[in-house]
């Protein structure tokens, strides 16, 4: 036998036993010219006690981190005063007898000490050192919890785990498509999938029922601490089945996740919210609630003001800043910096200050209000004295984004902080805004269904539609997303005819899942969970690449493989391809 013990399990009751652990020496120090080898395996470290003086020892004077042994020896209780009650093994020790070299290691290029921050490039490029570290190993760990919660919620929810292409045309979920040459179709490619969309909609075609997959999706987009190229999703579809069923089935794969993980923290109904509500009150679709500091509405203050920067505006709301009334004059200029940054055409500030005991308005703008509009602020904010209030006036999408954004900066608390805080929203509009040519731009795929209840005013005032849309947010994260997809053939040539979608378009896009469609198509709806966000927030990381094995960098690389690369002149021709530039390479 290789070993009789794993070194991180080893505890006082185990204190008098013989034991033969394996392991890497994360650290090692010599005292009294003896030497104490910390020993780390995948549960933890162990205290190797080493005497050089004792026979067949002597080579433990070689010995340096990393290096990989396999030690014999009896477990003794650690002598008085060098008891560590920080690590789960501190009560006892290995005192080795004798031991063995398993293999030798280079001094590592950076300390594999959790403490030490460590540059992101280094750490991907030797991601095998850097998986040793503690973070990476419950990371990981976690993330095999969570797949492995889910697939168990699935099943019991008599979902049918399938698997779907990897090589397909392209689908249409919004994004760049990462393609792949065919060598026995020169000059035609696959395109690796955004996500299973439309296979999963077969599915129901099928009849399936009750479709999910854990599935690997690929996008080119920009890549950002919650995006990679490529992710992962608990991808799943229902017939029969309307989005509550939807998000019933949802509601128990994420409880059943946090049930493990976060044992007491699971939320036993998910909220739900409009998505007009969402952009009203915290100026984003994916509001974060471990904060309050809602924006709050002012038209009525001043529907009738004669302030120039709030006469006439479609919308003016504030945000109350509790406790940063004194917040310095840099610090508020910044704020207003910002705001212009963020698309608002200017943003007002005010001190709530304490003046005859009365709580008043403190700005360069106050002598232009009214005092009823500087009493209605008051009031609407509900601002004490100390707060500070910013104010934003405009078109209403970008003034509740700004006022958002700003609420986010100056109120989101750190990831490990403020609980879980999941919610549903509903009711996404259905189309984003109207391109320069006035056709409307879909919000997501054109297979999205409209509320029923607005089919009336689709071709009359597309903006205003509702689609049977949803998102589950967790934490200000968008964790998933998913619809009630159009099964009805007369809608979905309403909204092509919309899109300015052409038969032959269609047909070239789309071609396969129509003619599906001509079969008898259930009513289904499905839905995606992102498994790396939620593996992220599960275990209080900012970025998704911390809970990824070998992710890219954020410019798409991949430092330890040197991903992407040139390919050979011979494959290139095999697949009757030509560069046209040389690749730059970053
Ligand atoms: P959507 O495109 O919203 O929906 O994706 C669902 C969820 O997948 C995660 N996600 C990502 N995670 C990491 N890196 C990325 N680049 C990335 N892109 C998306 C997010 C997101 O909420 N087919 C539909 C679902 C459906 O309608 O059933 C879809 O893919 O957490």
């Amino acid at each position: 036998m290789m070993r009789t013990q794993r070194p991180g399990v080893l505890r006082a009751e185990h204190i008098g036993t013989r034991s033969t652990i394996c392991g890497w020496v994360a650290h090692r120090r010599d005292h009294g010219g003896v030497a104490f080898l910390d020993v780390r395996d995948a549960t933890g470290l162990l205290q190797v006690v080493v005497d050089p003086a004792k026979a067949g020892l002597d080579a433990v004077k070689q010995v340096r981190n990393e290096w990989v042994l396999r030690i014999e020896g009896e477990i003794k209780a650690r002598p008085d005063g060098t008891v560590n009650d920080a690590m789960p093994t501190g009560q006892v020790e290995l005192v080795a007898d004798s031991f063995e070299v398993l293999s030798e290691s280079e001094p590592p290029p950076f300390p594999l000490d959790d403490r030490v921050d460590v540059d992101e490039i280094l750490r991907l490029r030797h991601r095998y050192l850097d998986l040793r570290r503690a973070p990476m190993q419950r990371n990981l760990r976690n993330r095999a919890l969570v797949n492995k919660a889910m697939r168990a919620a699935m099943d019991d929810q008599d979902f049918v785990e399938v698997e779907t292409p990897m090589l397909i045309a392209s689908t249409p979920e919004g994004s760049r498509d990462f393609v792949v040459p065919s060598r026995l179709h020169p000059g035609s490619f696959y395109a690796l999938p955004q996500s299973p969309q439309l296979f999963k909609q077969l599915l129901m075609v099928g009849g399936f029922d009750r479709y999910y997959q854990i599935a690997r999706c690929l996008r080119d987009e920009d890549l950002r601490a919650d995006r990679q190229f490529e992710f992962m999703q608990l991808d799943i579809e229902m017939t029969f089945a309307s989005q509550f069923d939807v998000q019933t089935a949802i509601g128990n794969a994420v409880r059943a996740v946090v049930d493990v993980l976060r044992p007491g923290d699971a939320p036993e109904e998910i909220p739900r919210m409009t998505w007009r509500d969402a952009m009203n009150n915290y100026g984003t679709d994916k509001p974060d609630l471990r904060f309050e500091m809602r924006l709050l509405d002012l038209s009525a203050v001043f529907a009738t003001t004669e302030f120039r920067a709030f006469a006439g505006a479609a919308c003016v709301k504030g945000v109350r800043v509790a406790g940063q009334g004194e917040a310095s004059r840099n610090v508020v200029d910044g704020l207003v910096e910002r705001a212009k940054q963020l698309g608002a055409a200017g943003l007002v500030w005010m001190r709530v200050r304490d003046v005859d005991g009365v709580a008043t308005l403190d700005s360069p703008v106050v002598k232009f209000l009214t005092a009823e509009e500087q009493s209605g602020i008051i009031d609407a904010l509900s601002a004490t004295v100390g707060d500070l209030v910013l104010i934003a006036a405009g078109e209403w999408k970008t003034t509740v984004g700004v006022l958002g954004q700003l609420r986010l900066e100056l109120g989101r608390p750190a990831v490990t902080e403020g609980g879980l805080k999941f919610l549903w929203v509903v009711d996404f509009p259905l189309f984003d805004g109207l391109a320069d040519d006035g056709t409307p731009i879909p919000a997501s795929h054109p297979f999205t269904m409209p509320n029923p209840d607005d089919l009336e005013i689709l071709e009359i005032d597309p903006l205003a539609v509702r689609a049977e849309a949803y998102d589950l947010v967790l934490n200000g994260w968008e964790l998933g997303s998913g619809s009630v997809r159009i099964h009805r053939r007369d809608i979905q040539a309403r909204i092509f005819a919309l899109l300015g979608i052409s038969p032959e378009q269609q047909q070239q896009r789309f071609g396969f899942l129509l003619d599906a469609f001509r079969f008898g198509p259930p009513p289904h709806a499905g839905f995606a969970i992102g498994i790396d966000r939620f593996v992220a927030i599960m275990s209080g990381e900012e970025n998704i690449r911390e809970v990824i094995a070998f992710p890219k960098t954020q410019s798409g690389a991949d430092p330890m493989t040197n991903a992407p690369s040139a390919i050979e002149e011979v494959q290139l021709r095999e697949l009757g391809l030509n560069i046209r530039k040389a690749p730059v390479k970053s």
